[in-house]
């Protein structure tokens, strides 16, 4: 049986989450520059996102750039941001058909100005579809994420615009760059590496987590299905016993 038929249609995530790695090593696999994994990687991103949409997933935040990345070679990061550019040519229509709006998070002060805009634009343009919520993080890590969300808060408390003891979870989530956004029910990592690679630390306290040796851009639609068939097998206990859980259902 294909992995799409085992599928059951009313357990789908609400949120997924993939830290996209391997690029580079497919890339060395076939005798290429990185650049040629990146921009094999891309193919797959838009395989994900249209089944992602296709199955109803509300939204799918992939790790793109690390606030690390930006320690990578120049001619590299600078392949990438053009790349970007282009992609986001490239997608938006398909995006529009699909009814899928793009978000971001990460610190996108970093990026060259023509990247930025590039995304502006798109964001702008995507911003009245319902459908899939694509979440590009960009430049992102979750420690910066964190100091950022702390900074903001010392400085709502300093100018009185909040009690400290009110900052209970949810104002701490509300602090975050993916504030409003289901935490992730499902983490994916490609190119067998076992990290979290500063991604999404504190939205990912209850995620269950999947590891595939498969690299990014051999990773495809079948891959993606199997996931979701593994996590819907898991039991998700949030610290309760299994017998409370077959009470409570
Ligand atoms: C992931 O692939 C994409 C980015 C981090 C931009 P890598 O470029 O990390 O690929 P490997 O890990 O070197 O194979
Ligand atoms: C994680 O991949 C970041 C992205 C996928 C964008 P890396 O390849 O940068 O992670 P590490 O350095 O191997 O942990
Ligand atoms: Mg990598």
């Amino acid at each position: 049986m294909q992995a799409l038929d085992q599928i059951i249609k009313d357990r789908i995530p609400a949120h997924v989450a993939i830290i996209m790695d391997g690029n580079g090593r497919w890339a060395k696999q076939h005798g290429l520059q990185r650049m040629f994994g990146h921009k094999q990687g891309v193919k797959t991103v838009h395989e994900i996102t249209t089944a992602a949409a296709k199955l109803g997933i509300q939204y799918l935040t992939l790790y793109a750039f690390s606030t690390e990345n930006w320690n990578r070679p120049k001619e590299e990061v600078d392949a990438l941001m053009a790349l970007l550019v282009e992609t986001i040519k490239q997608e938006t229509p398909t995006l529009m058909n699909n009814n899928v709006r793009l978000m971001t998070i990460g610190d996108l002060s970093r990026l060259p100005e023509v990247t930025r805009q590039k995304f502006e634009q798109c964001l702008e343009q995507t911003s009245h579809n319902t459908g899939l919520n694509l979440v590009l993080a960009l430049s992102y890590s979750s420690r910066w994420e964190i100091t950022h969300a702390m900074q903001q808060a010392a400085t709502d408390v300093a100018q009185g615009k909040r009690d400290a003891a009110s900052i209970d979870e949810q104002a701490v989530s509300d602090y975050m760059t993916t504030a409003g956004m289901p935490d992730p029910d499902l983490l994916i990592r490609t190119s067998g590496e076992y990290r979290i690679s500063n991604f999404l630390l504190w939205q990912l306290a209850y995620a269950e987590l999947y590891f595939t040796d498969k690299l990014w851009p051999d990773f495809c639609v079948e891959d993606f299905y199997a996931a979701i068939v593994d996590y819907q097998h898991r039991e998700r206990r949030f610290g309760k016993t299994s017998e409370q859980l077959e009470v409570e259902s």
